[in-house]
């Protein structure tokens, strides 16, 4: 009987838990803002940013009015930056509809932009002490095990199925520790990473996949699609002082964030230059700056990059690109990290 896990994990949290920022003081938005940004991102790379965004936007209503751009720039280097426009989103319903308070409710919290069960069960059972599961991508390896799942946890069916079973199991007093106590154990035992650490895991007795000893081939998940590989040019243009940027689109990958100039392909110096001359500027010296690659979910990025001074112009707009100086671009221009390699050349002293 699953059932049986519940006091284990329950002992076991309470002894072992982490401290962690975002266990010091759940409020429901405090549990919001940690939640989302842990998707996707790991526990230690998320603590700094989630003190200066509370610092920065210490309420729902602060988060509401944030400018886009300063909010963009709270979540530099975060990626997956949907998260957080769906969240202002968000915030503005709850200021709106709920006087500024996330609603003590799940199927009202669920229907919020950008939150699914995952989050919905996290702000629900951790800030309001809600019986609802909170079933992410550690919970669903820590479950597929204990109950050896025979199907590819990736399914959106696989992952009702956890809730379903997990809500029927959930303690009425401790909803949040024991949904904190899963996500706990897959964090720090039963890993994703290399071998699960079952001799410290509390609810090895009840597990089945360490029973069979097969514990290694769970959880199920069909092979992955592969990445598109897309070849880029990236320009770092310099005007004197100045270098330019250019804001991406809102809509689609990486929207209303700025970049460096690029273009699609691989270009050789001699392509490059004439783009350059395309855009309305003149060439006077390239240099190359190097090789790199990003990976987002479902493209990979490989770079090449030119260091391109041109002829001394006013003009701080040349088409869509706006130049701007070496000292105002750190800390004001929200620059995704696809980027990283490349945006010290406007940002440091070379
Ligand atoms: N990963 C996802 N949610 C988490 C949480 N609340 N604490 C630690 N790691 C997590």
């Amino acid at each position: 009987m699953l059932e049986e896990i519940v006091e284990p994990l329950l002992s076991w949290y309470e002894k072992n838990k982490r401290e962690l920022p975002w266990r010091t003081d759940p409020t429901p938005y405090h549990v919001w803002v940690s939640e989302i940004m842990l998707q996707q991102t790991r526990v230690e790379a998320v603590k700094g940013y989630y003190s200066r965004f509370l610092d920065q936007l210490p309420s729902i209503k602060d988060l509401a009015v944030c400018p886009q751009e300063k909010l963009l720039k709270l979540w530099e280097g975060l990626g997956y930056y949907n998260r957080v426009k769906n969240m202002q989103k968000a915030a503005i319903e709850i200021r709106d509809r709920y006087g500024g308070v996330i609603p003590k409710d799940y199927e009202k919290i669920l229907a919020l932009p950008g939150i699914g069960t995952y989050t919905a069960g996290a702000i629900a059972s951790i800030a309001y002490q809600i019986p609802q599961p909170a079933v992410d991508g550690n919970v669903l390896r820590v479950f597929a095990r204990l109950t050896e799942e025979p199907e590819d946890i990736l399914k959106q069916k696989t992952k009702k199925k956890a809730e379903d079973v997990l809500r029927k199991i959930i303690p009425s007093e401790a909803p949040g520790d024991f949904n904190q106590s899963l996500i706990e154990v897959g964090a720090i035992v039963c890993v994703p990473n290399g071998p699960a650490r079952c001799t410290i895991c509390p609810v090895r007795d009840y597990c089945l996949a360490k029973a069979h000893d097969r514990v290694e081939e769970y959880p199920k998940k069909a092979p992955k699609k592969k990445r598109k590989i897309e070849e880029r040019t990236i320009l770092i243009l310099q005007n004197g002082q100045e270098f330019a940027i250019h804001k991406r689109p809102s809509g689609g990958l990486l929207g209303g964030l700025y970049e460096l100039p690029n273009c699609a392909g691989n270009l050789s110096r001699e392509e490059a230059l004439s783009y350059v001359e395309k855009l309305g500027l003149m060439p006077l010296h390239i240099a190359d700056a190097g090789e790199a690659k990003h990976i987002f979910s479902h493209v990979e990025w490989r770079m090449k990059g030119y260091f391109i001074k041109v002829a001394s112009t006013d003009e701080k707009k040349i088409g869509e690109l706006i130049f701007v100086d070496k000292k105002e671009t750190k800390g004001r221009y929200p620059i995704p990290s696809a980027f990283s390699a490349y945006r010290k050349y406007i940002e440091e002293d070379f």
